[in-house]
């Protein structure tokens, strides 16, 4: 036995093999943790947005991420891909990297993909060239659209194309496609970077109910291949593709668990009812 699996096997020996408690070891391969985000504080003008944040992600993991409206959910994604720098705390990714060492560029490189809440694809270029655009990295977009793409791209791209089921649409201006579409396009191209954790916030905001419904199929099928952080409200959509749920209020972990867990935890209740 190596010395970090010696040193969870003491924890499990006191908290119990489930307990909550039984923080990751960096440096434990076995346990498969890809984010460790411990003591995170971010304050906007003394007001303290996260607040002491503990949050770990496993590797394949579709983890949804719930809370009242200012609960601090934006300023956590915000915190991984390096767009705001806390105050306090650490942010690991896997076992090597730590975020809070890196730019936001470096951070994409490797391997955090961020979906913002607007889709942000190329309207008036198609489908493919949006992809070609994503799996060409930072070349500008007439470097990208006049040089050949290598097969190895071209597989990223057919791969990222048949997971968004746009394959019949591949050659549409990105600009005509139904909202949902971009959405799922824009899925597409961070998928075409392969990320091994995806980020994407309030993805279902707009969406009509069968978007929905193949949103939801979508972001199960990235769940082992990639790990998937969702922040959403509609709570239909967490529950119909919830594994484990977190519940932030105040910048803080409310509350971790199935979604029947915790909708049925007081606490949650309460920070529910009392918006
Ligand atoms: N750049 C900023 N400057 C000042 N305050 C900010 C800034 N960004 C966020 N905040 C504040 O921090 C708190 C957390 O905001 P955040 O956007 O993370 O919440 P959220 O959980 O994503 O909310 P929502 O569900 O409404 O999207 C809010 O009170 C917000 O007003
Ligand atoms: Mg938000």
């Amino acid at each position: 036995m190596n010395a970090s699996a010696v040193l969870r096997n003491g924890w499990q020996k006191v908290f119990g093999a489930g307990a909550r408690s039984a923080r990751p070891i960096p440096g434990d391969a076995s346990h498969g943790t890809i984010l460790y985000l411990e003591d995170i504080s971010v304050s906007f003008d003394g007001f303290k947005a996260l607040n002491a944040l503990t949050l770990y992600i496993d590797a394949g993991e579709l983890r949804c991420i719930i809370g009242p409206n200012g609960a601090g959910k934006t300023t956590l994604m915000d915190v991984i891909t390096g767009k705001t720098r806390p105050d306090a705390g650490s942010a690991w990714f896997g076992q090597t990297t730590d975020l809070l060492t890196l730019t936001e560029p470096q951070i994409a490189e490797a391997g955090i993909g961020r979906k913002f809440q607007k889709p942000t694809v190329f309207e008036q270029h198609s489908v493919l060239e949006n992809l070609a655009l994503a799996v060409a990295g930072n070349k500008t977009i007439w470097t990208t659209l006049v040089s050949p793409l290598s097969r190895v791209q071209h597989e990223r791209i057919e791969a990222a194309l048949e997971t968004i089921h746009l394959q019949d649409r591949r050659d549409m201006r990105a600009g005509m496609l139904s909202h949902g579409q971009k959405q799922w396009l824009e899925i597409g191209m961070l998928l075409a970077q392969q990320p091994q954790l995806l980020l994407v916030d309030e993805p279902v905001a707009g969406m009509t109910p069968q978007e929905v419904e193949r949103t939801a199929e979508l972001l199960l099928s990235l769940a082992g291949k990639h790990s998937v952080m969702v922040v959403e409200h509609d709570m239909d959509f967490v529950r119909s593709i919830a594994r484990k749920v977190t519940v932030l209020h105040e910048g803080h972990v409310l509350a971790e668990g199935t979604i029947d867990e915790v909708q049925s935890d007081p606490r949650v209740v309460e920070v529910y009812l009392g918006e």
